[in-house]
């Protein structure tokens, strides 16, 4: 069925809980964000605003979303959320964790440790720590320094705020959410109804299509609308770039445009939408380099909005997906209304800004080959800080062998050129090398310099990303070859 066949039936109104009540919005703009509502429209100034780029945290809010029949509860960033990617959620501040004039839990522990100077950061804070506490696991202190990878507190130190996650977050949660979760789902249920969403007209609206079949027609229809997966890009346009995004479709409702599954080859096939804290442990099992790759990627709030179609499809040179799945020999899988295509990732990538993708066409799903017995993989992110931080140099290499010889190699790169690009001279200078003679991997790591010419940013300078990039190459061989442990920067947070 068309679009505007289906578009007859379309929900006309954004829908989701908010203050124990459903509320309806007809009429909004498409660019609206969380924060401007919650701040400007609904007086609820609770949730900070501090960067407005997705960095700090200080507008951290939870959505609950019904998940195999249990409520989820995840931090997101409100100063990057759409206002229609609310719909069918349940909208949680720091303004509801009151409750009859007591405090939270996690309030109180925040009092008691003393772990709130200026309190700026707090609410922010609290609300990732709610997520982490309604996860009904026990927290970790490497746990936590995950949860609050994304809220940056300049006043008070985190050794406080920690202690009093600590004291709070160690088992099933016992608040007033827990005590109502049976309602709350069934009221979540209510919401659920699978109806293509159409808010707006032709010249300016905000549409979230519950189908393939109506994002194909829809898009179709209006290709120069925006896709949105998590805006955790798209959302910098409006608040940093100031555009007005007049036609904004949302894939977030797509039924099964998130699915996870294999491909005819047995590759690992991740739907669009997939938001990226739930294909890190599925990357995860391909090799561990790619958890330490998931866990460093942004923080738990842009893992929870961003995702994985998002992170290829913004073509970006810096992304970190990219070059990971590219040298273990990925796929981007199209489509464009009924015909779907799949090209190798290093295809994808044209130019700076430039990717091959039609009018119309969309991303489907993002593939990523499982490593044969006699194939080798690591993957390297180096960025200034550990945490929420844009690559400055990312190398990814993946060898096949034959014995302790090395028959071919795919390397690839992010941050070294005006794309992710695979390093093709490199690659045919190690066809032939020796694991045990490090001498025969010179010829490769010289040629990296003629596979790249980067630049010169504010990250790093083109000699620094060059000879790390060198260095990268090396620290994989040496630790292939096994003349040398494994270090990762993730290996000592996990055992502090
Ligand atoms: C604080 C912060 C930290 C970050 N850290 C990292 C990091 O460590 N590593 C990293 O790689 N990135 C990082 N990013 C960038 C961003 O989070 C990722 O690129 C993310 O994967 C984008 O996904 P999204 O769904 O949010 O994309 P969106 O913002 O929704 O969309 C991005 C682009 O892709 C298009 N698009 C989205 N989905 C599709 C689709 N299915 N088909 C066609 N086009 C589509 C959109 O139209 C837009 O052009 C960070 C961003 C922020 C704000
Ligand atoms: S205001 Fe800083 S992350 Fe939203
Ligand atoms: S208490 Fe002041 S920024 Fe955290």
């Amino acid at each position: 069925m068309s679009f505007e066949a289906r578009s007859t039936a379309a929900r006309d109104a954004l829908r989701f809980r908010f203050r124990g009540g459903d509320v309806a919005l007809r009429q909004f703009s498409p660019r609206a964000t969380v924060l401007d509502w919650l701040r400007e429209e609904m007086g609820a100034k609770g949730t900070k605003e501090g960067c407005a780029e997705g960095d700090c945290g200080a507008c951290t809010v939870v959505l609950a979303r019904l998940r195999d029949g249990r409520i989820a509860y995840e931090p997101f960033n409100a100063c990057i959320l759409l206002l229609g990617q609310l719909d069918g959620a349940e909208l949680i501040t720091i303004e509801d964790l009151v409750a009859n004039g007591e405090l939270h839990p996690l309030q109180q522990a925040t009092v008691d440790a003393h772990a709130s100077q200026c309190g700026f950061c707090t609410p922010g804070i609290v609300m990732s720590l709610f997520a982490g506490y309604h996860s009904g696991q026990p927290m970790t202190y490497a746990g936590l320094c995950d949860q609050l990878a994304g809220n940056l507190c300049r006043c008070t130190g985190y050794r406080p705020i920690i202690a009093a996650a600590m004291e709070t977050c160690n088992g099933a949660p016992a608040d007033r959410f827990a005590a109502t979760s049976q309602e709350r789902a069934a009221a979540l249920a209510a919401l659920a109804d699978h109806r293509d969403v159409f808010v707006g007209g032709e010249a300016a609206f905000f549409a979230a299509p519950a189908s393939l079949e109506s994002l194909a027609a829809l898009y179709a229809r209006f290709p120069d609308a925006t896709l949105v997966g998590g805006a955790t890009d798209v959302g910098l346009w409006i608040t940093k770039q100031l555009r007005d995004l007049k036609r904004v479709i949302w894939l977030g409702r797509v039924a099964a445009l998130d699915a996870v599954g294999e491909s005819g080859d047995g590759a690992l096939s991740l739907g669009a939408t997939l938001a990226l804290e739930d294909a890190a442990p599925l990357l995860g099992a391909i090799h561990s380099d790619l958890s330490e790759l998931m866990r460093r990627f942004g923080s738990k709030q842009v893992r929870a909005s961003g995702t994985v179609g998002g992170n290829i499809a913004n073509g970006s040179p810096i992304g970190d997906l990219a070059p990971a799945l590219m040298a273990l020999g990925g796929r981007v899988v199209l489509r464009k209304g009924d015909k779907t295509r799949a090209l190798p990732l290093e295809d994808f990538f044209i130019a700076y800004g430039k990717q091959d993708r039609e009018p119309g066409e969309f991303v489907l799903a993002v593939e990523a080959p499982p490593l044969a017995v006699l194939q080798r993989y690591r993957a390297f992110k180096v960025s200034k800080r550990f945490d929420e931080d844009i690559s400055a140099v990312m190398l990814a290499v993946r060898v096949d062998l034959d014995g302790r010889c090395i028959l071919g190699a795919r390397i690839a790169c992010g941050g070294m050129a005006a794309t992710p690009k695979r390093a093709e001279q490199a690659e045919q200078a190690l066809a032939g090398a020796n694991l045990d003679q490090p001498a025969s991997w010179e010829a490769a790591r010289d040629a990296l310099s003629r596979d790249f010419t980067p630049l010169t940013d504010m990250r790093a300078t083109a000699a620094y990303r060059m000879t790390v990039a060198a260095n990268l190459l090396e620290k994989a061989l040496t630790e292939i070859s096994g003349a040398g442990a494994p270090t990762r920067i993730g290996m000592l947070h996990a055992a502090e």
